[in-house]
């Protein structure tokens, strides 16, 4: 019995050594260790052994069991090595990686997120409406009457519905005061769409941002404070602000804004950045009728609003020429701002 348990080792390592692959590797081991294979054949002759003979063998068939398993386990492992080195073959590891390019944030969406940021420690919060909006909310309900030039068909797009892609986002002045008792403090910042030819500083596409703020005691010295306040926190300490005065349907007094701020190599020059004023007693008045109560009456309450291109401060703000680099989507444009 031991001749033949030394020829099923050796009949087993040469098997193992033999197979090329995982599968004749696995049939070696059901021909040898497996239920019906020879070693278990084999350990089954050990009820017919003497007592002296049996621990013996027992222990000769142990040893063996435990080399075919190693011859195995080793065999396994080489297989395994080398499909490692073939895959690897023609793989020049020493060459440098592909670089990868992580996107960041578009420019006018840093910008809009540091506006709303710095408004919001003034007590702003978020308000929004639709872009596709009535006559009544972006022109009627601000005052500004059919025969204003804003309304001209050449100025602003129209649906057949009578509805419109709203000009501006003083839409959502009246959207908020409709919806919500004052006081009110919001900022609406969002897409505005008009019939401009596209040029350097025009699209027909651009962004507003909005503000709105309500009261009983809301003066011009607030609107001023806040602005300026904004202006700096956005550009820097130095920044002049300056107020001009203009003329808007929904407000009264109105102003433009002009900024200068100290920009490197650049002469600090006048650059408009947006419209702003008192809210008009008569939005006010078209508020209370469309909420049907006076909880907005001119004689009770008081505000300001303005509303600035976010398009425009980008420009300002990274020294940007031509308002197009900012909706072309150019990797050369946008990865200067990553
Ligand atoms: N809606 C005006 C515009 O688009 C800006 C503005 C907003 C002016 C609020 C005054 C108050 O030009």
């Amino acid at each position: 019995m031991k001749e033949e348990i030394a020829q099923i080792q050796s009949d087993a390592l040469t098997a193992i050594g033999a197979a090329s692959g995982e599968q004749e590797l696995d049939e070696a081991r059901i021909a040898f260790l497996g239920k019906k294979g020879r070693l278990t054949a084999a350990s089954s002759g050990m009820k017919d052994l003497s007592k002296e003979e049996k621990p013996v063998v027992g222990q000769l068939l142990n040893a063996t069991r435990g080399a075919i398993t190693e011859a195995l386990e080793g065999k396994r492992n080489a297989l395994q090595d080398e499909a490692d080195r073939a895959a690897l073959e023609g793989l020049d590891l020493t060459l440098p990686g592909r670089p990868l390019h992580p996107g960041s944030l578009h420019p006018l969406t840093q910008l809009g997120d540091r506006a709303i940021g710095i408004l919001r420690r003034l007590g702003f919060a978020l308000a929004e409406g639709p872009e596709i909006e009535t006559e009544f909310h972006c022109f009627d309900a601000l005052n500004t009457p059919p025969e204003h030039p804003a309304r001209n068909e050449k100025d602003t797009f129209y649906f057949d519905s009578g509805k419109l892609l709203r000009t501006h986002t003083s839409t959502v002045q009246i959207r908020t005061m409709e919806t919500q008792p004052p006081p009110v403090r919001v900022i609406a910042p969002g897409s505005c769409y008009r019939r401009d030819e596209v040029d350097k500083t025009h699209l027909p596409v651009f962004n507003q941002l909005e503000g709105l703020y309500v009261d009983t005691d809301v003066q011009v010295g607030d609107l001023k404070g806040a602005l300026e306040f904004f202006y700096r926190a956005m550009f820097g300490e130095e920044t002049e602000v300056r107020f001009r005065p203009h003329f808007f349907p929904f407000t009264e007094p109105s102003f433009e804004i002009d900024a200068r701020l100290r920009l490197e190599g650049h002469d600090p020059e006048w650059i408009e950045v947006a419209g702003c004023g008192m809210v008009d007693p008569a939005v006010f008045e078209e508020i209370c009728k469309s909420r049907g109560d006076e909880l907005y009456h001119p004689d009770k309450v008081t505000g300001y609003a303005f509303g600035m291109g976010l398009d425009r401060l980008a420009m300002i703000k990274w020294g940007i020429k031509d308002i197009r680099l900012l909706i072309e989507n150019d990797a050369r444009f946008l990865t200067q701002f990553a």
